[in-house]
């Protein structure tokens, strides 16, 4: 199986980021492999840092912590060069693990360090909780650049009344189909998750009938981790199942239609879903799909800019739509999406702001919207032509994007990671069979019970 790749890649790197964690403590460097598969990101091999030129005159070396997943790498640091080009200043790109709960670790025990390595890092959506008493509040620096973003994202990005992250860009979970195979056996684009079972074990049985061994129905992040939550909250959303914690503190988790939902997901795997996807993140599920192996993937907006790029696969073969719902139910995407934010320990605060705030200006997200389908946190972008063009599916999806679902993280703050990580894990044995579903909620919801602590979050 061609996953299989993928697979050993991701072992690559997280034997990488074991190491990256020790060479950024000691010098402030971190690089993944160059042998990355995927056609996206390719961060440098580790390097020590040069002492940065501190007199405020001088150009300045910002260290910046880019993603890994996909396009990361090479869109943060293009963006970061342009910025080094237009101050005079120096941008120094470093790659991470392609988690976002890896992504946390590292950065926790950075911070958690004091350590001054990196001035600029990349926060996941639900971090402003976790992270916010390590970073600046970047109000002193926008000039008001806050008012072009969505609203939504920069309430989000309040901590304790500071602005602790920039809004880089968005994410809605989307479901991507085959066109080809659908049209050829005269399918529609499922709307409920019981027509895209049961399409995607039609084309999967007659696919492989025909000697395509290796398709699959369906593809998603079935790992343990934070992506897991994502495609989890997904179905038990659209069920009419509630937000795991509801915004007043409320355990809601243990719900028959909760139960249904997470009952309907672990029945796919090994069915239309391959055994491994329990252990896929974004990547894996990507190559799967675009190497011509899945009929259906539940993935980011990032993916689309890959599928439609030079050497793949799937090339205009693929169409993307709303996430199916339950009879009866809602189309349910989780709000996904990454802020930049500066780190209290940086030694040039004022520099890395800037950095910041081109990063996450107009002219850079519309860059990273038109070439590799980042999708803007500025509304506006959402007219513009060009980035329609590359995009066709952004205004399609509006009603999609606008309607996102949000992860617990505001209602738990600080204890958000431990409230996912739970839920994951409870998710992960049924999806595994190890828990029957019933048990593994009730279980879940004592666990998150116990991490609430007297009744309050
Ligand atoms: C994407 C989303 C992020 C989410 C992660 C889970 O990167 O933008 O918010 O936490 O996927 O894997």
């Amino acid at each position: 199986m061609k996953s299989h790749a993928s697979l050993t890649t991701s072992a690559a790197i997280k034997t990488c980021v074991t190491l990256c964690l020790f060479t950024l403590l000691s010098t402030g460097a971190c690089g993944k492999s160059d042998k990355d598969k995927g056609t996206g990101g390719k961060p440098p091999e580790a390097t020590p840092v040069t002492t940065p030129v501190t007199t405020p005159a001088g150009p300045i070396e910002i260290t910046i912590a880019c993603g890994s997943v996909g396009h990361d790498y090479d869109t943060c640091k293009e963006g970061a060069e342009a910025w080094a080009k237009k101050t005079g200043h120096t941008a120094k790109p470093v790659g991470g693990p392609t988690s976002t709960t890896e992504v946390l670790a590292l950065s926790q025990q950075l911070l958690s360090a004091g350590a001054s390595d990196i001035d600029v890092l990349r926060i996941d959506v639900v971090w402003p909780g976790i992270l916010g008493s390590f970073l600046l509040d970047l109000k002193a620096y926008s000039k008001g650049a806050e008012k072009d973003h969505f609203e939504a994202i920069i309430a989000n990005n309040m901590f304790e009344g500071k602005l602790v992250g920039m809004p880089w860009y968005t994410d809605a979970g989307l479901l991507y189909y085959r066109k080809d195979l659908l049209e050829k056996y005269n399918e529609p684009v499922p709307t409920t998750w019981d027509q895209l079972t049961k399409t995607a074990k039609k084309i999967q049985d007659a696919e492989r009938k025909a000697g395509q061994k290796d398709l699959w129905g369906l593809v998603f992040q079935g790992k343990a981790y934070e992506g897991l939550t994502c495609n989890a909250l997904e179905w038990i959303a659209s069920y009419g199942g509630g937000n795991i914690v509801e915004p007043d503190g409320k355990i809601s988790i243990d719900n028959p239609q909760a139960l249904a939902a997470i009952t309907m997901a672990a029945s796919w795997v090994g069915d239309i879903a391959p055994p491994g996807v329990l252990g896929y993140e974004e990547e894996e599920s990507r190559g799967v799909f675009q190497n011509g192996n899945a009929v259906f993937m539940r993935n980011w907006p990032y993916a689309w800019a890959l599928f439609e790029g030079e050497g793949s696969l799937v090339k205009g073969k693929v169409g993307v739509v709303p996430l199916p719902k339950a009879e009866g139910g809602r189309n349910a995407a989780t709000m996904g999406g990454w802020n930049l934010a500066v780190s209290k320990f940086s030694k040039h605060p004022e520099v890395a702001a800037d950095l910041v705030m081109y990063l996450t200006g107009f002219e850079e997200q519309k860059r990273r919207a038109v070439k590799y389908s980042y999708q803007p946190t500025i509304p506006r972008l959402y007219e513009d032509k060009d980035v329609l063009a590359a995009n066709p599916f952004f205004a399609n999806l509006l009603a999609t994007f606008k309607n996102t679902v949000p992860r617990p993280s505001t209602v738990t703050g600080g204890k958000y990671n431990q409230v996912s990580s739970a839920f994951w894990n409870a998710i992960h044995a049924v999806l595994a069979k190890e828990k029957p579903a019933k048990d593994s909620l009730s279980e879940l919801a004592s666990n998150l019970d116990r991490l609430r602590k007297g009744g309050k979050w």
